[in-house]
């Protein structure tokens, strides 16, 4: 053997000794969140935006979320529906069918015909205009609702909350305002999009190599509290340190000769950049508590000085996510066109595209549970404690379980 495969086997051997005594303080699984643990496929009774409306036609479309499988469509008033998409007679995909009457779809292989309001079967194409099949079948509907440009679903149960209760407050009666965004189906865990959008400790580290912030300093740590504010939770800085001097290692910064290191008060800032000029006037009377927060089910909102962030993690079945990423701006008029020329000029690549793929990457990279968390998780726990409690649309009472902490 020779000296360094030696000092490789000794380190490694070291290394081993020392993860045997630790291997089971503070490593957890989520069986403490069983909620959270079973969710795999979605948490049902809520809204889910789950594509563009631009997209949903009289051609019938299919989307699959909670593991439903679901046919959408327009009827000729331009009333989007959403069906089961399988065909009660042999189980063939109605996505996979037509319009062939105003107002309904027909199964591709035998003709079987459903309107689209309820679901009922009222025509069989291949038995006649006496079918007596007619009125005996129907297919499930999904109640529906169209908002920033999105259509969204309720999966659930039971009769619908208003798509209003559920989506951020600033959304309902706002000024006018321009879309864009990208919907993308990714490989990975809802519930680890949903962490990895409210995580703090990544985007500082792993976002400081994304040509978005290329510019811009990212702090080296800080530390933060989450204030809960009804549905929502908030991710607050207490203190934010630029850069720092790790004992018998040195010092550890990302600041850069070409970068702009924010000037705004701690605490006062919008947006994680601070340093802006100018703030949107509806974005500030919000007067959000926090610049990053997230609320069920996997709705996570980031507000910057001049427009706001929102990702919706959207299930598709256990193991893939719809990523819905959506960036609005209270803008009219010239302003909107102005908008949309920057975001398809270059705000869609470098935020949705090259910052965003950072995040799936390491979605995608995440082999937890089991975990070892450290002190700013405290986000992803407060976040699975928030889920612990139930849906808040429910009828029901909130739950309340011991839960192991995290490591300080
Ligand atoms: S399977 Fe749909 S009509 Fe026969
Ligand atoms: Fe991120």
């Amino acid at each position: 053997m020779s000296v360094t495969e030696d000092r490789l086997a000794k380190l490694r051997g070291r290394r081993t000794d020392k993860s045997d005594r630790k291997a089971d303080v503070g490593r957890v699984d989520w069986t403490s969140w069983p909620v959270y643990d079973a969710a795999g496929a979605g948490l049902r009774n809520y809204w889910y935006p789950v594509i563009w409306s631009s997209e949903v036609k009289r051609k019938p479309k299919s989307v699959r979320v909670c593991a439903e499988d679901i046919v959408l469509q327009r009827d000729e008033h331009g009333e989007v529906f959403a069906l089961h998409d399988r065909c009660p007679h042999r189980g063939v995909r109605l996505s996979q069918g037509t319009e062939e009457f105003p107002g309904t779809v027909s199964c591709p292989y035998h003709g079987w015909t459903y309107r689209l309001s309820d679901g009922e079967l009222v025509a069989v194409i291949t038995d006649g205009p006496d079918s007596p099949m007619c009125g005996q079948v129907a297919v499930a509907t999904y109640p529906t609702a169209e908002v920033a440009g999105l259509v969204w679903v309720f999966i659930g149960d039971r009769d619908p909350h208003p798509l209003a209760e559920q989506l951020p407050e600033e959304l309902v009666n706002p000024p006018d305002y321009a879309v864009g965004g990208r919907i993308e189906d990714r490989p990975g865990d809802w519930r680890l999009y949903a962490e990895n959008g409210f995580d703090e400790g990544h985007a500082k580290y792993l976002h400081r190599t994304s040509y978005w912030r290329l510019f811009k300093v990212m702090p080296t740590w800080n530390k933060i509290h989450i204030h809960r504010e009804g549905r929502w939770l908030y991710r607050m800085e207490d203190e934010r340190y630029w850069e720092a001097d790790f004992p018998g290692l040195g010092k550890w910064s990302n600041d850069r000769w070409w970068k702009i290191k924010p000037k705004q008060q701690q605490g006062k800032m919008l947006g994680n950049t601070g340093g802006a000029k100018k703030n949107d006037p509806y974005i500030v009377s919000r007067d959000f508590p926090g610049f990053a927060s997230l609320a069920a089910p996997g709705m996570l909102r980031i507000a910057y000085p001049q427009f706001i962030h929102y990702e919706f993690y959207v299930p598709i079945e256990e193991g893939r996510t719809k990523y819905v990423g959506v960036m609005v701006q209270f803008k009219t008029g010239l302003a909107k066109a102005g908008f949309y020329a920057k975001y398809l000029g270059g705000i869609r690549w470098l935020f949705h595209g090259n910052f965003s793929s950072q995040d799936h990457w390491m979605v995608a990279e995440t082999d937890a549970p089991p975990e070892r968390l450290y002190r700013p998780d405290s986000s992803l726990l407060e976040w699975r404690r928030l889920i612990e409690e139930g849906n808040p649309f429910d009828v029901g009472t909130p739950v309340s379980l011991d839960r192991p902490e995290v490591e300080s």
